[in-house]
């Protein structure tokens, strides 16, 4: 019942265009990139799954189709004005993030809406439309990277 509970909060944030988890500021570079980190996992094994290099089943793209979409909505609440400090990888966000907002902002869109048909196609069992989403949203992270993610 409560998993139910959870699950109905978690649709109705999503469907309300935000999962607004109110990251304090102190700790929102770590958890913007931790969240990252989550969703390029479960990405990772579904491009591993469609290079052939594993064999996931339909369940297991699912529940990790449905990670990236999540996280691809929970990542972005880590990213707080004045918070653009460099990563330990090196790679840390541009302060252009905070310059060009509205830009920024469109390129989440872009990769939530990717990610949304991405879980849509895994749940649905749709292996074409896995492969088509997958290389939508994959566009997606290399666009934003290349704006706004230090090289
Ligand atoms: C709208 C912009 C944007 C999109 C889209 C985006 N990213 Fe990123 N990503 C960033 C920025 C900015 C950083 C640097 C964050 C930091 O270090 O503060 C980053 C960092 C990362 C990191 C490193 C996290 C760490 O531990 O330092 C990973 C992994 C990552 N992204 C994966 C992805 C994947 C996979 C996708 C697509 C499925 C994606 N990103 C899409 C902007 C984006």
């Amino acid at each position: 019942m409560k998993k139910v509970l959870i699950g109905a909060a978690v649709l109705a944030s999503l469907a309300a265009g935000s999962v607004a988890a109110q990251v304090p500021a102190d700790r929102a570079v770590k958890y913007r990139q931790s969240a990252l980190t989550v969703m390029s996992t479960s990405f990772g094994r579904i491009g591993a799954h469609l290079k052939g290099d594993i064999k996931l089943d339909n369940a297991a793209l699912a529940s990790n189709a449905e990670v990236v979409s999540l996280m691809s909505h929970y990542a972005f609440d880590g990213f707080i004005q004045g918070t653009p400090q460099p990563s330990t990888t090196g790679k840390g966000a541009k302060a252009e993030i905070w310059k060009e907002w509205d830009k920024f902002k469109k390129m989440q869109g872009d990769l939530q809406a990717a990610t949304a048909r991405l879980s849509t196609a895994a749940k649905a069992g749709d292996a074409e439309g896995i492969k088509t989403a997958f290389g939508e949203a994959g566009k997606s992270c290399k666009a934003c990277h290349d704006a706004y993610r230090d090289q």
